[in-house]
C-alpha cells in the first residue's frame, strides 16, 4: 500500500500511487472506494505506475462544504482528478481506466481534457443519461443516506452489483463488496447522487473522444448491459480511426473487476501496453 493525501482547496483526496513504468489512471465507481480494484493493482504495478484515488466523499478523501446538498457533476470529480495528476508531476498523457460510475468520469475526462489521454477504458459503464424514474430513485437514497447519517440505503444496491451466480458461489466476495459500501460516508454517497442524476446525456459526443478506446463487460450486467455497451463501442468507433473492442467478461455481473478480477486485468493490461506501444 502507497496511499498519499493530496490537500486541494476545502478537498482532499486520497490515492493509492504505486508501481514503476507508464500510469494507468483506475477510477472506481458507486458507492465504493479505491479498493476495488484490489486485484488489478496488485497484477498491475510490476510493469505501470498504477494511480488509484478514492474519488470526492468516497473511501479516505473528503468532500467540500456543501458538496452532499449541491450534488456533484461528473465533471467536477474529473477536474479533481486533472489537479490530482499536476500533483503526482504526471506530465505525459496516460490511459484511464473508469468503471461505472468511474466511467462518467473518465468520459468527462476525455472531452474536456483530451490531451491527458492516451487510452480510455470503460468499464461496466454508460453514456447515456438516467431515466426520469432512475434520477427520482437517486435523490430518494441521496435523502435516505442524510437522514440514516450513514451509506445504509446503498447496500440494496448489492444484487444489482454481483451475478446471481457471485452472490451464491461467492459469499466471502458479495461480504467484501458490503464490508465497502458499509464504511461509505453519507456525504459521499449524497453528493455522488444528486450529482449522477443530472449528468448529460454524451452518447452523440462519443465521436469525438481521440483517446484510443476499449470497452469492458461483464456478461451479465444488469446496469450496463453488454448491448448498451456495444453500441458505446460503435459510437466511440465512428471517429473512424480504429475499431473498437468490446471485451465481454464471463462469470460476472456489473462488478466485472471483482467478479472476476483476472479476465479484466488481461484486458486492461493487454490494451495499456498497446497504447504506450503506439505512443
Ligand atoms: C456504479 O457502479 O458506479 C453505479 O452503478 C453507477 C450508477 O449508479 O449509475
Amino acid at each position: 500500500m502507497a496511499l498519499r493525501q493530496f490537500l486541494h482547496g476545502d478537498v482532499s483526496l486520497t490515492v493509492e500511487d504505486c508501481g514503476s513504468g507508464p500510469p494507468i489512471l483506475l477510477i472506481h465507481g458507486f458507492p465504493l472506494d479505491h479498493t476495488m480494484w484490489q486485484s488489478q493493482i496488485e497484477a498491475l504495478r510490476s510493469q505501470f505506475r498504477v494511480v488509484a484515488p478514492d474519488l470526492r466523499g468516497f473511501g479516505g478523501s473528503r468532500l467540500a462544504p456543501g458538496d452532499e446538498d449541491l450534488g456533484l457533476g461528473m465533471e467536477h470529480y474529473a477536474a479533481d482528478l486533472t489537479a490530482m495528476l499536476q500533483w503526482l508531476s504526471i506530465g505525459e498523457p496516460i490511459v484511464a481506466v473508469g468503471f461505472s460510475m468511474g466511467g462518467y468520469v473518465a468520459m468527462q475526462l476525455a472531452l474536456r481534457w483530451p490531451k491527458l489521454l492516451r487510452g480510455l477504458a470503460l468499464c461496466d459503464t454508460r453514456a447515456a443519461a438516467d431515466a426520469e424514474e432512475s434520477r427520482a430513485a437517486r435523490i430518494k437514497m441521496a435523502d435516505a443516506a442524510m437522514q440514516a447519517g450513514n451509506s445504509g440505503p446503498a447496500l440494496a444496491m448489492i444484487p444489482k452489483l454481483l451475478a446471481e451466480r457471485t452472490r451464491q458461489e461467492r459469499p466471502d466476495l458479495a461480504e467484501q463488496v458490503e464490508r465497502i459500501i458499509a464504511r461509505q460516508r453519507a456525504e459521499g454517497v449524497a453528493a455522488a447522487q444528486r450529482g449522477m442524476a443530472r449528468r448529460e446525456d454524451v452518447r452523440g459526443r462519443l465521436d469525438h473522444i481521440a483517446a484510443h478506446s476499449l470497452c469492458i463487460v461483464g456478461r451479465e450486467d444488469a446496469i450496463s448491459p453488454p448491448a448498451e455497451m456495444h453500441e458505446m463501442a460503435v459510437l466511440l468507433a465512428k471517429r473512424g480511426e480504429d475499431d473498437v473492442q468490446l471485451v465481454e467478461i464471463e462469470h460476472a455481473g456489473h462488478l466485472s473487476p471483482m467478479e472476476n478480477p483476472a479476465a479484466v486485468t488481461q484486458a486492461i493490461q493487454a490494451f495499456a501496453t498497446e497504447c504506450y506501444r503506439r505512443a
